[in-house]
């Protein structure tokens, strides 16, 4: 394919705010008339709701159409959601969740086509071109990122390396005998690939890496310059869930790393409060996939905590801000909201710390309480780790409002990431 600007995958990235918006609603209608007719699921609710897929008439009828949740995959699971005989479904995946049944999705052969087209369209949006080796260390199997970035890059005409999670002193082995140009991975199994190369002796700086694609969890512009540096490469943002398709929902283009390109001819954006679930400017994003056979998802509530933005680099496309959390990763801390990525926009540039860090959540005198235990730098004196203690109290004081333990421990105490790490421990529970 050659758009007509060198910049784009094709030239729908290209199209004017007009055309995309006819196509949207065009796609849209046929989208909820399909899930009408072929998922019961889908029937029941639009009819309890007192809809019907002839009442859209403009994309702001969708704001009329009732929400599809996690708990409606559950219901129906494995196969209830899908719109299409199980002879047309080419590909499932799944995603384990942390409690009861997997979240399982579906994809024809036309679906996983058009994922590795907003693959293919997000790792040029990144800096990649056709030719380009790419280390694929997200996880292969049920986890949608391996396969996707996989197919993306692939349909790209790059040279894959599909190496998935773990095995990291062989990682760092293949990164230098292969000499791959892109790496795609979580952004803390990165920090545990630099770790690695340090270990090995070798200078993370001097590999053949050009560009870092990653995602799968949330993580800062802190983050973004601490691996940016450390590696010398260009570091950009994906955006994606099982249920609106896996990687390749969003993609921040690197010309501006100004937050992730919603690839909305595909995946239509809303933002509710979480809360009265009406539309707001900022908080729960939510999904309509427009043009997935298998497993069609109307308003589909992703718990993600965002904003929409104007595009920028494809100006047709809204941005979405990157996610400060999910609302289930939210700490409530004697009545004050705290997310995860607020500490790590401390930790990091604090001279003496570790990128590694994790939040233990314990009772004490009946009392939520947070530690954030920290590693420090190997090269930190005893004086600079206590002054680091001293200041992360300090400042998380002042910024977020709320008192905190730091524990500032060993270098490579810390568990390391092999995909999405875990940072909240919570013994809540158990104490
Ligand atoms: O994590 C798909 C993916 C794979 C995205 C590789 C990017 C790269 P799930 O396992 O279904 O799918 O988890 C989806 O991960 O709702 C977010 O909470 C979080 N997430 C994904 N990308 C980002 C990101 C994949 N760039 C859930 N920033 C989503 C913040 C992210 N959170």
């Amino acid at each position: 394919m050659s758009p007509s600007d060198p910049k784009a995958w094709d030239d729908a990235e290209l199209m004017s705010v007009d055309e995309l918006r006819a196509v949207q609603l065009q796609r849209l209608q046929w989208t909820l008339r399909h899930a009408y007719e072929n998922v019961p699921a889908y029937k029941a609710k639009f009819d309890a709701a007192g809809v019907h897929p002839d009442d859209c008439r403009d994309l702001t009828d969708l704001a009329r159409f009732p929400f599809t949740s996690k708990q409606d995959l559950r219901d129906n699971y494995p196969f209830g959601m899908f719109a299409v005989p199980m002879e047309q479904v080419s590909r499932v995946h799944a995603s384990s969740g942390t409690t009861g049944r997997p979240t399982v999705v579906g994809y024809t052969a036309q679906d996983i086509d058009m994922w590795a087209t907003v693959m293919a369209r997000s790792i040029r949006a990144a800096g990649g071109r056709p030719g380009d080796r790419v280390h694929v260390a997200y996880g292969y199997g049920l986890f949608t990122g391996g396969l996707g970035a996989h197919y993306g890059a692939e349909k790209l005409g790059c040279t894959v390396i599909p190496m998935s999670g773990g095995m990291t002193a062989r990682q760092v082995q293949l990164i230098t005998d292969f000499q791959p140009d892109i790496i795609m991975l979580t952004p803390t199994y990165m920090l545990t690939m630099i770790d690695e190369f340090v270990r090995a002796g070798l200078d993370p700086r001097k590999t053949s890496l050009r560009l870092g694609i990653f995602g799968a969890e949330p993580w800062t512009d802190e983050m973004r310059r601490e691996i940016e540096e450390r590696v010398g490469i260009d570091a950009t943002d994906i955006y994606g869930l099982s249920e609106v398709v896996g990687p390749g929902v969003a993609q921040e283009c690197v010309e501006t790393k100004d937050g992730p390109h919603i690839w909305e001819d595909h995946f239509y954006p809303e933002v509710i409060d979480p809360v009265t679930a009406e539309i707001a400017e900022e908080g729960e994003l939510v999904f309509t996939s427009l043009t997935k056979q298998a497993m069609p998802v109307i308003r589909y509530r992703t718990r993600d905590l965002t904003r929409l933005l104007p595009g920028t680099a494809r100006p047709s496309f809204r941005r979405m801000e990157r996610i400060t959390g999910r609302t289930d990763d939210m700490i409530i801390l004697r009545g004050v909201n705290l997310f995860p990525t607020q500490i790590e926009e401390l930790v990091l540039p604090m001279a003496g710390l570790a990128p590694h860090f994790q939040l233990v959540l314990s009772r004490q005198a009946r009392m939520d309480h947070l530690t954030v235990r920290v590693e420090a730098r190997p090269e930190a004196s005893t004086d600079l780790r206590g002054e680091a203690s001293e200041n992360l109290v300090r400042q998380i004081k002042d910024r977020i409002g709320v008192t905190v333990d730091v524990a500032v421990v060993d270098p490579d105490t810390l568990e390391r990431s092999v995909g999405k790490l875990k940072r909240i421990v919570d013994r809540r529970k158990v104490d």
